[in-house]
């Protein structure tokens, strides 16, 4: 499974690319207002320079035409842009249109299986489909990746599948046990992935038994 990280801090992206963990990385309009930069192009450049992989950005326009005027323009910016388009009627168009002139699409805020089929069809590369906000709801966000995954093989799709608002290390067992092609993780819990307290544990007794060692006479 690819490792995407959800995240437009360039500093934690930098970090995580090193380790050999980030494949690809999504931003969207509140990752980017949390990061802080208004040159929010300048800092898509530079995300494209570190990591080498698709990095998403979104537009900010809620017509089609509109949609399709940023597409262009934010695909432009580097060969790795890949462009994030809301699924709504306007997104589709925009989805179908771009994706005719060979730039990927990433389908956004994806919450039902109707919404991941159609944007199939309209020739989306990837589609985000929100686990975190439909559990935050009540409904099961990983009982939607696992029905995506198996219409979009029953029908040989090449759209690719990003786990997306993944709040947790859980998010992302299932996601890899499902067979997602993606899960795009916050780099907080990239971190939480590597944590267990029987590694701590047995680390501290191992340098315990260690400086008793070096402490002793013989
Ligand atoms: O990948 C989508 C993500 O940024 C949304 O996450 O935690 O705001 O639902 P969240």
């Amino acid at each position: 499974m690819k490792f995407f990280i959800d995240s437009a801090d360039i500093e934690a992206i930098r970090e995580i690319k090193a380790m050999g963990m980030c494949d690809g990385v999504t931003t969207n309009p509140s990752l980017m207002a949390k990061a802080g930069r208004k040159d929010t192009d300048a800092l898509l450049k530079e995300i494209c320079a570190v990591v080498q992989g698709p990095v998403s950005g979104e537009v900010t326009a809620l017509d089609a035409e509109g949609m399709v005027a940023e597409g262009r323009r934010l695909a432009a910016l580097d060969p790795h842009l890949v462009v994030k388009i809301p699924t709504t009627y306007a997104g589709l168009q925009a989805i179908a249109t771009l994706s005719g002139e060979n730039i990927r699409v990433n389908a956004t805020l994806v919450f039902s299986l109707n919404q991941a089929l159609l944007v199939a069809k309209a020739g989306a590369a990837y589609v985000s489909p929100f686990v975190g906000r439909l559990d935050d709801v009540g409904e099961d966000g990983m009982q939607l990746i696992s029905d995506i995954v198996e219409v979009y093989e029953n029908y040989e799709y090449d759209t690719e599948v990003i786990v997306a608002s993944v709040r947790h290390p859980m998010h992302v067992v299932d996601s890899a046990l499902l067979g997602a092609h993606i899960a795009t993780i916050p780099p907080e819990v990239i971190r939480k992935l590597v944590a267990h307290p029987l590694t701590d544990k047995g680390l501290a007794a191992f340098m315990a038994d260690w400086e008793t060692l070096q402490g002793s006479g013989s």
